[in-house]
C-alpha cells in the first residue's frame, strides 16, 4: 500500500467538512481522521471494482474511499456505493457529495431503518457490505447482529463484509460481542477472512481510548 499521505488527508478533510454534526442519540460517534484514512484505503482495496452497500455510515467511510479514488490518491476503489441510513441528514450529505463524484463513481443513498425489513430492491443486490453499527454494550451485541443480518441479506452468494466494532481485550463486553458476531456470521455462511484488531479511535469523550477492529468476512455458503 503506497499513497501520498498529505493528498490522502486533504481528501478525507473534504469528506469531514461535508458531514453533519454527530448525534449521540443516533449512536453517531465519529472516527478520528488518521484512522479514517486507514479504513477508507482498506475499504477501497477490499472492494475494488465491486458494488458495495454501507448499512449506516455517519463517519463517511464510503465517501472517503470513493473520493480517494476520484482524486487519484489511490488507483482502486468500489464500482458503486449505496448508503442505507436512518438519519436524513446523513443521507442528504452523502447525496450532495456523491453528485460531485458522479462522473467517476455511482453513489446513491436511501433512508432506511435496520429495524424495518430490507426493501426488496436491495436483496442480494451488492457484492459487499460495510457496517459500523452501535456496538452493543447495552444490548448484548444485538444491534451488531441486526446490522450484520441486513448487510448479509443485501449481498450476493460470494459476498465480502467488513464489520467495524469495539475491540479492547481489557473490556470483556467487547470481546463477548466480537465472539457472538463471529458466531452469527458463521451461522450466516461466512468465515473470518481477515482481522485487523484495535485499529481505530473515536471522538468519544467518555471513552477516548476505546478502539474498534475491522473484521473482514467472506461468504463461503448460502444459508
Ligand atoms: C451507529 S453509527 C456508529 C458510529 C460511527 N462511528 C458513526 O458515527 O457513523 C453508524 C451509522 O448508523 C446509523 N444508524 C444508527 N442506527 C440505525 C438504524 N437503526 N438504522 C439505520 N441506520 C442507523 C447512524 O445514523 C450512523 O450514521
Amino acid at each position: 500500500m503506497k499513497f501520498d499521505l498529505r493528498n490522502a488527508i486533504n481528501s478525507i478533510s473534504d469528506v469531514v467538512m461535508n458531514r453533519p454534526a454527530p448525534l449521540r442519540e443516533f449512536d453517531q460517534i465519529y472516527m478520528k481522521v488518521a484512522d479514517m484514512v486507514i479504513q477508507a484505503e482498506y475499504v477501497a482495496r477490499v472492494f475494488d471494482g465491486k458494488k458495495v452497500v454501507f448499512v449506516g455510515d455517519g463517519d463517511g467511510i464510503a465517501l472517503s474511499a470513493a473520493h480517494l479514488k476520484a482524486q487519484d490518491v489511490i488507483s482502486y476503489g468500489p464500482k458503486s456505493i449505496t448508503l442505507l441510513d436512518f438519519d436524513e441528514r446523513i443521507v442528504n450529505s452523502v447525496r450532495r457529495f456523491g453528485e460531485k463524484l458522479a462522473p467517476k463513481i455511482e453513489i446513491t443513498a436511501h433512508l432506511y431503518n435496520v429495524a424495518d425489513p430490507l426493501p426488496a430492491e436491495h436483496f442480494g443486490a451488492y457484492d459487499g457490505f460495510h457496517i459500523n453499527p452501535p456496538w452493543g454494550a447495552s444490548n448484548g451485541g444485538q444491534s451488531v447482529t441486526a446490522f450484520l443480518e441486513r448487510g448479509s441479506q443485501a449481498t450476493n452468494e460470494r459476498s465480502l463484509g467488513i464489520v467495524v466494532i469495539a475491540d479492547d481485550p481489557d473490556l470483556p463486553w467487547t470481546q463477548e460481542v466480537l465472539r457472538d458476531t463471529q458466531l452469527r456470521a458463521i451461522e450466516l455462511g461466512y468465515v473470518v477472512s481477515e482481522m485487523l484488531p484495535q485499529l481505530h479511535l473515536y471522538h468519544l469523550d467518555d471513552a477516548p481510548d476505546l478502539r474498534s477492529c475491522s473484521c473482514l468476512f467472506r461468504r463461503v455458503s448460502q444459508v
